[in-house]
Protein backbone atom coordinates (compact mmCIF):
# COMPACT_ATOMS: atom_id res chain seq x y z
CA UNK A 1 0.00 0.00 0.00
CA UNK A 2 1.00 3.72 -1.12
CA UNK A 3 1.52 5.95 2.09
CA UNK A 4 -1.74 7.78 2.46
CA UNK A 5 0.45 10.84 3.48
CA UNK A 6 2.14 14.31 1.59
CA UNK A 7 3.82 13.78 -1.50
CA UNK A 8 2.42 10.03 -2.41
CA UNK A 9 -0.83 11.43 -3.94
CA UNK A 10 -1.68 9.52 -6.50
CA UNK A 11 -4.82 11.67 -7.45
CA UNK A 12 -2.36 14.48 -8.32
CA UNK A 13 -4.48 17.84 -6.78
CA UNK A 14 -7.64 16.45 -7.00
CA UNK A 15 -9.89 14.96 -5.21
CA UNK A 16 -10.50 11.29 -5.80
CA UNK A 17 -13.09 8.62 -4.69
CA UNK A 18 -11.55 6.35 -2.56
CA UNK A 19 -9.40 9.24 -1.03
CA UNK A 20 -9.13 10.01 2.43
CA UNK A 21 -9.25 13.66 3.32
CA UNK A 22 -9.84 16.08 6.24
CA UNK A 23 -12.98 18.41 5.82
CA UNK A 24 -12.47 21.61 7.88
CA UNK A 25 -14.58 24.08 9.22
CA UNK A 26 -13.38 25.39 12.21
CA UNK A 27 -10.05 24.40 14.50
CA UNK A 28 -12.65 22.43 16.57
CA UNK A 29 -14.45 20.36 13.72
CA UNK A 30 -12.48 18.85 11.44
CA UNK A 31 -13.03 15.62 9.83
CA UNK A 32 -11.26 12.71 8.73
CA UNK A 33 -12.85 11.07 6.21
CA UNK A 34 -12.72 8.38 2.83
CA UNK A 35 -14.94 9.57 0.23
CA UNK A 36 -17.16 6.88 -1.56
CA UNK A 37 -19.70 7.17 -3.90
CA UNK A 38 -22.90 8.33 -2.40
CA UNK A 39 -21.40 8.80 1.33
CA UNK A 40 -23.29 11.82 3.44
CA UNK A 41 -20.88 13.00 5.64
CA UNK A 42 -22.99 15.21 8.80
CA UNK A 43 -21.94 17.32 11.39
CA UNK A 44 -23.51 19.87 13.37
CA UNK A 45 -22.40 22.31 10.58
CA UNK A 46 -24.78 20.62 8.20
CA UNK A 47 -24.65 17.46 5.57
CA UNK A 48 -22.38 17.36 2.40
CA UNK A 49 -22.38 14.40 -0.27
CA UNK A 50 -19.06 12.69 -0.88
CA UNK A 51 -20.01 13.53 -4.85
CA UNK A 52 -20.15 16.82 -4.35
CA UNK A 53 -16.53 16.91 -3.15
CA UNK A 54 -14.73 14.93 -4.99
CA UNK A 55 -13.28 16.09 -8.54
CA UNK A 56 -12.48 19.92 -6.68
CA UNK A 57 -8.88 21.01 -6.24
CA UNK A 58 -7.27 20.07 -2.74
CA UNK A 59 -8.05 23.33 -0.83
CA UNK A 60 -10.44 24.23 -2.45
CA UNK A 61 -14.09 24.96 -0.33
CA UNK A 62 -17.46 23.38 -0.26
CA UNK A 63 -21.07 24.53 1.25
CA UNK A 64 -23.39 22.21 3.10
CA UNK A 65 -26.47 21.78 4.25
CA UNK A 66 -26.84 24.93 6.35
CA UNK A 67 -25.31 26.65 4.29
CA UNK A 68 -21.94 26.84 5.87
CA UNK A 69 -18.39 26.66 3.94
CA UNK A 70 -16.09 23.72 4.48
CA UNK A 71 -12.56 22.87 3.01
CA UNK A 72 -11.42 20.03 2.03
CA UNK A 73 -7.61 19.55 2.70
CA UNK A 74 -4.79 16.55 2.44
CA UNK A 75 -4.66 14.99 5.71
CA UNK A 76 -1.30 15.63 7.88
CA UNK A 77 0.48 13.05 9.72
CA UNK A 78 -0.70 14.86 13.04
CA UNK A 79 -4.28 14.71 11.97
CA UNK A 80 -3.85 10.82 11.73
CA UNK A 81 -2.36 10.78 15.16
CA UNK A 82 -5.44 13.01 16.15
CA UNK A 83 -8.23 10.94 14.35
CA UNK A 84 -7.01 8.09 12.62
CA UNK A 85 -5.31 5.61 15.14
CA UNK A 86 -7.07 4.23 17.15
CA UNK A 87 -5.58 3.57 20.65
CA UNK A 88 -5.45 0.87 23.13
CA UNK A 89 -2.54 1.84 25.78
CA UNK A 90 -1.43 5.44 26.59
CA UNK A 91 0.73 7.03 23.34
CA UNK A 92 3.56 9.29 23.33
CA UNK A 93 2.19 13.40 22.50
CA UNK A 94 2.89 14.80 19.38
CA UNK A 95 4.66 17.96 21.13
CA UNK A 96 7.26 15.23 22.84
CA UNK A 97 7.61 13.26 19.60
CA UNK A 98 8.87 16.05 17.38
CA UNK A 99 11.59 16.81 19.90
CA UNK A 100 13.26 13.38 20.29
CA UNK A 101 12.68 13.30 16.64
CA UNK A 102 14.97 16.34 16.61
CA UNK A 103 17.30 15.02 19.72
CA UNK A 104 17.73 11.45 17.94
CA UNK A 105 18.65 12.52 14.68
CA UNK A 106 16.04 10.61 12.73
CA UNK A 107 16.64 10.74 9.02
CA UNK A 108 15.28 8.88 5.98
CA UNK A 109 17.39 5.73 6.16
CA UNK A 110 17.73 5.82 9.65
CA UNK A 111 17.41 1.86 11.07
CA UNK A 112 15.80 3.06 14.57
CA UNK A 113 14.84 0.29 17.55
CA UNK A 114 11.26 0.96 19.50
CA UNK A 115 9.51 -0.74 22.34
CA UNK A 116 6.86 -1.11 23.72
CA UNK A 117 4.81 -0.43 20.27
CA UNK A 118 1.57 -0.31 22.41
CA UNK A 119 -0.42 1.11 19.90
CA UNK A 120 1.79 1.90 17.26
CA UNK A 121 1.63 5.54 17.59
CA UNK A 122 5.07 6.18 17.55
CA UNK A 123 5.80 3.09 15.39
CA UNK A 124 3.79 5.48 12.22
CA UNK A 125 5.62 8.41 13.24
CA UNK A 126 9.38 6.93 13.60
CA UNK A 127 8.15 5.30 10.04
CA UNK A 128 7.11 8.32 8.41
CA UNK A 129 10.79 9.97 9.15
CA UNK A 130 12.69 6.79 8.43
CA UNK A 131 11.15 6.17 4.57
CA UNK A 132 11.71 5.51 2.22
CA UNK A 133 15.49 4.23 3.28
CA UNK A 134 15.35 3.42 6.68
CA UNK A 135 13.43 0.71 9.18
CA UNK A 136 11.71 0.81 12.83
CA UNK A 137 12.31 -2.27 14.13
CA UNK A 138 9.49 -2.45 16.93
CA UNK A 139 8.90 -5.01 20.58
CA UNK A 140 6.25 -5.49 22.47
CA UNK A 141 5.38 -8.04 24.73
CA UNK A 142 1.74 -8.01 24.57
CA UNK A 143 0.86 -9.90 21.90
CA UNK A 144 -3.29 -7.94 21.66
CA UNK A 145 -1.24 -4.67 21.17
CA UNK A 146 0.40 -5.98 17.87
CA UNK A 147 -2.67 -6.50 16.11
CA UNK A 148 -4.14 -3.26 16.81
CA UNK A 149 -0.46 -1.44 16.28
CA UNK A 150 -0.17 -3.36 13.17
CA UNK A 151 -3.49 -2.11 11.32
CA UNK A 152 -2.66 1.63 13.01
CA UNK A 153 0.42 1.30 10.32
CA UNK A 154 -1.00 -0.26 7.50
CA UNK A 155 -3.99 2.41 7.62
CA UNK A 156 -1.06 4.62 7.06
CA UNK A 157 0.69 2.67 4.05
CA UNK A 158 3.66 2.61 6.45
CA UNK A 159 4.12 -1.10 7.02
CA UNK A 160 6.59 -1.70 4.91
CA UNK A 161 9.05 0.16 7.27
CA UNK A 162 8.18 -1.31 10.05
CA UNK A 163 8.88 -4.97 11.64
CA UNK A 164 6.96 -6.16 14.93
CA UNK A 165 7.87 -8.08 17.15
CA UNK A 166 7.04 -10.21 19.84
CA UNK A 167 9.38 -10.06 22.92
CA UNK A 168 10.57 -8.69 25.77
CA UNK A 169 13.69 -6.36 24.96
CA UNK A 170 14.89 -6.94 28.78
CA UNK A 171 15.64 -10.96 27.30
CA UNK A 172 17.78 -9.08 23.87
CA UNK A 173 17.19 -7.85 20.89
CA UNK A 174 18.16 -8.93 17.71
CA UNK A 175 19.00 -6.48 15.46
CA UNK A 176 22.72 -5.02 15.19
CA UNK A 177 24.00 -1.44 14.87
CA UNK A 178 20.74 0.35 14.91
CA UNK A 179 20.97 3.71 14.61
CA UNK A 180 18.92 5.38 17.46
CA UNK A 181 16.21 3.89 19.70
CA UNK A 182 12.51 5.37 21.59
CA UNK A 183 11.91 3.15 24.78
CA UNK A 184 8.60 3.69 26.29
CA UNK A 185 8.69 0.77 28.83
CA UNK A 186 7.38 1.18 32.61
CA UNK A 187 11.16 -0.09 33.69
CA UNK A 188 13.83 0.58 31.04
CA UNK A 189 16.90 0.32 33.38
CA UNK A 190 16.13 -3.24 33.16
CA UNK A 191 16.63 -2.68 29.53
CA UNK A 192 20.10 -1.02 29.24
CA UNK A 193 22.42 -4.02 28.15
CA UNK A 194 20.08 -5.20 25.62
CA UNK A 195 19.70 -1.44 24.07
CA UNK A 196 23.35 -1.40 24.58
CA UNK A 197 24.37 -3.96 22.53
CA UNK A 198 21.68 -3.49 19.04
CA UNK A 199 22.99 -0.03 19.02
CA UNK A 200 25.75 1.29 17.20
CA UNK A 201 28.43 3.23 19.40
CA UNK A 202 28.27 7.02 19.54
CA UNK A 203 23.96 6.02 18.99
CA UNK A 204 21.31 8.43 20.68
CA UNK A 205 18.29 6.99 22.89
CA UNK A 206 15.19 8.66 23.90
CA UNK A 207 13.60 7.29 27.31
CA UNK A 208 10.10 8.23 27.56
CA UNK A 209 8.97 7.85 31.53
CA UNK A 210 5.95 9.23 33.41
CA UNK A 211 7.08 9.51 36.70
CA UNK A 212 9.36 11.70 38.67
CA UNK A 213 10.28 8.43 40.08
CA UNK A 214 11.21 6.51 36.98
CA UNK A 215 13.16 9.48 36.04
CA UNK A 216 15.74 9.22 39.06
CA UNK A 217 16.03 5.39 38.53
CA UNK A 218 16.46 6.03 34.74
CA UNK A 219 19.50 8.44 35.55
CA UNK A 220 21.25 6.29 38.53
CA UNK A 221 21.10 3.10 36.42
CA UNK A 222 22.62 4.93 33.14
CA UNK A 223 24.78 6.85 35.29
CA UNK A 224 26.61 3.23 36.72
CA UNK A 225 26.06 1.15 33.30
CA UNK A 226 29.23 2.88 31.77
CA UNK A 227 28.52 2.97 28.42
CA UNK A 228 26.24 5.88 28.17
CA UNK A 229 27.52 9.84 28.35
CA UNK A 230 25.46 12.98 27.53
CA UNK A 231 22.36 12.09 30.08
CA UNK A 232 19.84 14.98 29.97
CA UNK A 233 16.03 14.97 30.41
CA UNK A 234 13.27 17.29 29.44
CA UNK A 235 9.94 17.90 29.86
CA UNK A 236 8.05 19.89 27.30
CA UNK A 237 4.96 21.95 27.96
CA UNK A 238 3.22 23.04 25.46
CA UNK A 239 0.78 26.24 25.29
CA UNK A 240 -1.56 26.90 22.28
CA UNK A 241 -2.31 30.74 21.72
CA UNK A 242 -6.14 31.31 21.22
CA UNK A 243 -6.81 33.54 18.34
CA UNK A 244 -9.92 35.53 17.44
CA UNK A 245 -10.28 38.97 15.96
CA UNK A 246 -11.01 40.10 19.35
CA UNK A 247 -8.75 38.64 21.64
CA UNK A 248 -4.98 36.77 21.71
CA UNK A 249 -4.33 35.08 24.95
CA UNK A 250 -2.77 31.52 25.93
CA UNK A 251 -5.59 29.16 25.90
CA UNK A 252 -7.15 28.56 29.72
CA UNK A 253 -6.41 24.63 29.27
CA UNK A 254 -3.24 22.57 28.58
CA UNK A 255 -1.97 19.34 28.91
CA UNK A 256 -0.08 19.80 32.15
CA UNK A 257 1.99 16.24 32.10
CA UNK A 258 3.00 13.74 29.78
CA UNK A 259 6.39 12.57 31.04
CA UNK A 260 9.84 13.46 30.97
CA UNK A 261 12.21 12.64 28.29
CA UNK A 262 15.42 11.04 29.30
CA UNK A 263 18.20 11.40 26.18
CA UNK A 264 21.76 9.51 26.38
CA UNK A 265 24.16 8.22 24.16
CA UNK A 266 25.54 5.10 23.56
CA UNK A 267 29.54 4.94 23.82
CA UNK A 268 32.19 1.99 24.17
CA UNK A 269 32.92 1.29 27.25
CA UNK A 270 36.39 1.49 29.05
C1 LIG B 1 2.76 3.21 26.84
S1 LIG B 1 2.84 1.88 25.75
C2 LIG B 1 3.81 2.46 24.39
C3 LIG B 1 3.05 3.42 23.53
C4 LIG B 1 3.80 3.88 22.32
N1 LIG B 1 5.01 4.58 22.68
C5 LIG B 1 2.90 4.78 21.47
O1 LIG B 1 3.13 6.01 21.42
O2 LIG B 1 1.95 4.26 20.85
C6 LIG B 1 4.00 0.81 26.54
C7 LIG B 1 4.04 -0.57 25.91
O3 LIG B 1 5.25 -1.22 26.29
C8 LIG B 1 4.99 -2.60 26.34
N2 LIG B 1 6.10 -3.18 27.13
C9 LIG B 1 6.28 -3.10 28.48
N3 LIG B 1 7.44 -3.68 28.83
C10 LIG B 1 8.01 -4.13 27.68
C11 LIG B 1 9.24 -4.81 27.36
N4 LIG B 1 10.08 -5.13 28.35
N5 LIG B 1 9.51 -5.13 26.08
C12 LIG B 1 8.63 -4.79 25.09
N6 LIG B 1 7.45 -4.15 25.31
C13 LIG B 1 7.15 -3.82 26.58
C14 LIG B 1 3.59 -2.66 26.99
O4 LIG B 1 2.95 -3.87 26.73
C15 LIG B 1 2.90 -1.48 26.32
O5 LIG B 1 2.19 -1.87 25.17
Amino acid sequence: MTSVLNHNNPGGNFVGYGNEVLLYFDRKRKFLVKLEQGKKISSDRGTIVADNIVGKSIGSSFITSLNVRGWVLKPLLIDYLEKGIKRATQVIYPKDLGFMILLLGIESGSRVLEAGVGSGNTTAVLAYFVKPLGHVYGYEVRKEFIEIAKNNIARLGLDKYVTIKHGDIKEGIEERDLDAAVIDIPDPWEALNSIYVALRPSAPVAFFVPSMQQLIKLYDALNSHGGFIDIKAYEILLREIELSPTSIRPATRMIGHTGYIVFARRVLKG
